[in-house]
């Protein structure tokens, strides 16, 4: 990082994954494009060095987007940070073309997220979080700048940093069950490789996975595949797996121009992308994971085997630990009927909540205007509206799916809309 620790800088991200790692892309691709377009900026990162939902990469998993919808082409297609610059420099180009395929796997994009934060990481700390954002006391004195407090790897209270603009981009927010805490036994899809690899694999004899979504597909068959001993019980809400719709029209929600129709649209035509579009990405699964897994039960009828049952209609409810056992409750069925099932390890594949800043915020969040649902009001260029009080710039990348739609919380859009960050910092520097 350039030494700059006193120094108030323009842009302050806080969270470097994809999104603010896009971001520092675009703002130095702003600083190429002409004399005095240099921005300071540095990006805060919690984790000890990169890393996109590292317990997720499963050795299977393939990306859910296209690989153009990488973290720059759709904003500038001539990029040197593309996708296909990285297979360029990886010396794979002709053979991922061979593929013929646009959904590469999750750990070859992982590898091209490392390999384009590397050309960036002089602009980020890692092993850095910041704790909050906080109004200077006088604001008569500097309306136009805020201070955030970081904190390092060990806890210690660190550097106070002085910011025009800050982009929170800190991700989504994993949700357990009501009743069910996490500890060693109880994992969130989030922490799952981490906890799986410092398993004993032999203690895990009977496993189950809670949820019907991409996560809770992937993990069940991963840990049929990776523990053949082990029986493994799928908890699914539904009555089975559901498709995620990824076909041309229902796609178009994710265009960059669809922010727009969302962003300017009525009440009923928002609620419109909701009911229709849910199923692009909410509480449904890859047809070929479907398929995969659907094809590994009917082989165990052939073979007359019951090592993998789906529990359908099925939720969580609670846990509770009986000595080394895990304690599984599910309600399911017409009656909600409750059962209690043994279990070595469950793993809740229940999703997230989304980014939520208020935490962050603190005090601060006082000049934050809401809307009558008490949700931040944001602008199309993703600043939060504050009060006259404040002249920052807070800007969301996440948390703003009722105010820009479905995007929010994936990557379908984050090269377009840094560059809409980039673009509202630089007019409103200049205004
Ligand atoms: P992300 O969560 O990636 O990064 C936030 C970062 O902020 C983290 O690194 C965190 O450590 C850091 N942080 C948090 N608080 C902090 C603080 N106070 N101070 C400092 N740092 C802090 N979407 C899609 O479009 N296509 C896909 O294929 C997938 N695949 C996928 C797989 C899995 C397993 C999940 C769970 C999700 C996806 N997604 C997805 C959706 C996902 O939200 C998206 O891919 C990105 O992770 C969004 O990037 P962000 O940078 O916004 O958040
Ligand atoms: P999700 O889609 O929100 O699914 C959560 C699931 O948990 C839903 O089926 C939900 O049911 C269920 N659930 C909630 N509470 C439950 C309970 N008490 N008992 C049983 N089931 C319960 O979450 P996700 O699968 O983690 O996906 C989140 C995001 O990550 C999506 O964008 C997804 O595409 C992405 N992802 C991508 C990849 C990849 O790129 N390969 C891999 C994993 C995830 P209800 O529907 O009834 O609420």
């Amino acid at each position: 990082m350039r030494n700059r620790e006193h120094e108030i800088y323009d842009v302050v991200g806080i969270g470097f994954g994809p999104s603010n790692l896009s971001l520092a892309i675009a703002l130095e691709e702003y600083a190429a494009s002409g004399p005095g377009n240099e921005m300071s900026a540095v990006f805060f990162e919690r984790q000890s060095s990169f890393g996109w939902h590292r317990n997720m990469l499963l050795p299977s998993a393939t990306m859910q987007i296209s690989f153009l919808k990488d973290l720059v082409t759709f904003r500038n297609p001539t990029s040197s940070f593309s996708f296909i610059a990285f297979l360029h420099a990886s010396g794979r180009l002709p053979r991922f073309v061979n593929n013929q395929d646009f959904f590469p796997t999750r750990q070859e994009f992982h590898q091209y997220l490392e390999w384009a934060q590397a050309r960036v990481a002089d602009r980020v700390v890692y092993g850095s979080e910041v704790t909050s954002i906080r109004q200077p006391s006088s604001t008569a004195t500097s309306p136009d700048r805020l201070l955030l407090e970081v904190t390092d790897a060990t806890g210690r209270a660190g550097r106070v940093i002085e910011a025009r603009n800050v982009v929170i981009s800190t991700g989504l927010v994993p949700s357990m069950p009501a009743g069910t805490e996490r500890d060693e036994r109880v994992w969130h899809s989030s922490e799952f490789l981490e906890k799986y690899r410092r398993t004993d694999p032999r203690e895990l004899r009977r496993v189950a996975v809670a949820g019907a979504g991409q996560s809770a597909a992937e993990i069940t068959r991963f840990l049929y595949d990776d523990l053949p001993h082990a029986q493994v019980f799928a908890a699914v809400p539904s009555y089975g797996y559901s498709v995620a719709d990824d076909t041309p029209f229902a796609n178009q929600i994710f265009d960059p121009g669809a922010v727009d129709d969302y962003y300017f649209g009525t009440e009923q035509t928002r609620g419109a992308f909701w009911r229709y579009h849910r199923n692009t990405n909410y509480s449904v699964v890859d047809g070929d994971v479907i398929r995969e897994l659907y094809r590994r039960s009917y082989d165990e009828d052939v073979h007359g085997v019951s090592r993998l049952e789906f529990l359908n209609l099925t939720m969580v409810t609670g846990v509770k630990r009986v000595g080394t056992e895990t304690r599984v409750s599910l309600q399911s069925g017409p009656d909600a009927e409750v059962r209690e099932l043994n279990v070595d390890v469950l793993v809740c594949a229940t999703g997230y909540d989304a980014m939520e800043p208020t935490g962050l915020l603190g005090d601060l969040d006082r000049f934050c205007l809401r809307d009558e649902a008490g949700r931040y009001r944001v602008e199309r260029d993703y600043r939060i509206v504050t009060s006259p009080e404040s002249r920052c710039g807070i800007y969301l990348q996440g948390g703003t799916e009722h105010t820009h739609g479905l995007t929010s919380s994936l990557l379908s859009n984050i090269a377009v809309r840094s560059g809409e960050i980039v673009d509202s910092i630089v007019a409103r520097r200049t205004a």
